[in-house]
């Protein structure tokens, strides 16, 4: 008689084993769909570089979320892109600017079935494209910024935000934004912390969606993290919920797996992934060549992130991979 062995080929013999035995299920309502909201256009404008994504009108994005409610996706994040930008990126906080309107149409439209979430930064309503005013040797002023993300955050909150993801990397960032939030008696919005964001070269597609271009070819490698470091982001993470995030977030997702499992393991809060513009765009450009299967490699994408332990995953993939997976 032969040694009894474990084969393990049984448990994937057929479609419902397979289901059965999955260790990590994806579903619509792990996604925030990212949306771009332009000032002053009439209709929607297609973005070259991420095909299927576009910048938005306001009456454009109430449908498009609409739809993204009807899939069950419960979360979407908004940019913003205003007609007049200048050196401090005011817009960002005038109550009628474009984001705060689009707010407040999907906070009328939806209530409390949707999390309406506020990308917090000054970059796309900047003259220079960086995150925060500059100093006089032209790089982001770090407290001099502080004061201005407080007054973003005031009026987003304001205008019905559910959520402020600050994305500008500057020190001490969520301390003054929670202070701002509490001093108007906004302690109900939550703060997602873009705690570990990287100076990647994935956020190419982005920059054409917000129409951003960094003044003099510069970057953001001054204030984003530099990708040699693993253990920073945690210390970033550390530093963000004793300042009061209420989640945190790694971005982008898929070059950065390791930061999301040491993050799950050390913190007990909801982590949000970001697959950003570029992870997005590589896998339509593949596709459009017929070197991949794209929609297989963004589901295969998606779970990988989930399966890293993130709980929330903002993708531009989201209504594709909700209708996917419905
Ligand atoms: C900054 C911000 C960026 C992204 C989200 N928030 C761009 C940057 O840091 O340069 C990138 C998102 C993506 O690439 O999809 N407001």
């Amino acid at each position: 008689m032969t040694f009894p062995q474990r084969r393990l080929r049984r448990l994937r013999r057929t479609p419902a084993l397979r289901r059965l035995v999955a260790e990590t299920r994806l579903a619509p309502d792990d996604l925030v769909a990212p949306l771009f909201v332009r000032e002053g256009i009439t209709e929607a404008q297609p973005i070259a570089s991420l095909p299927g994504v576009v910048q938005h009108t306001r009456e454009t994005l109430r449908k498009e979320v609409a739809h993204l409610v009807d899939l069950g996706i419960p979360a979407v994040i908004l940019f913003g892109v205003p007609e007049r930008k200048d050196a401090e990126g005011s817009e960002a906080w005038n109550p009628d600017g474009i984001v705060q309107l689009a707010l407040r149409d999907l906070k009328d439209d939806h209530g409390g079935r949707l999390v309406a979430m506020a990308d917090l930064c000054l970059d796309e309503y900047t003259d220079h494209g960086h995150c925060g005013v500059l100093d006089r040797h032209g790089e982001p002023d770090n407290d001099a910024t502080l004061e201005l993300y407080g007054q973003v955050a005031q009026a987003q909150a304001q205008a019905g935000a559910d959520v402020v993801a600050p994305s500008g990397m500057m020190d001490g960032q969520v301390a003054a934004i929670r202070g701002a939030l509490d001093e108007v008696g906004a302690q109900q919005v939550a703060v997602l912390a873009y705690s570990a964001k990287y100076a990647s070269a994935l956020y190419g597609p982005f920059r054409d969606a917000v129409d951003v271009t960094i003044a003099g070819g510069g970057d953001r490698k001054g204030y984003q993290q530099d990708w040699h470091n693993g253990r920073e982001a945690l210390e970033e993470i550390r530093l963000d919920l004793d300042e009061g995030a209420d989640m945190v977030m790694v971005k982008p997702a898929l070059a950065y797996l390791d930061v999301i499992v040491r993050a799950r393991q050390d913190f007990d809060v909801p982590i949000a992934a970001y697959h950003v513009s570029g992870e997005y765009s590589m896998i339509k450009a593949a596709d459009q060549l017929g070197w991949v299967d794209g929609a297989a490699v963004a589901l295969e994408h998606l779970y990988a992130i989930k399966r890293a332990g993130a709980d929330v995953i903002l993708t531009y993939l989201a209504a594709e991979a909700a209708e996917a997976l419905a």
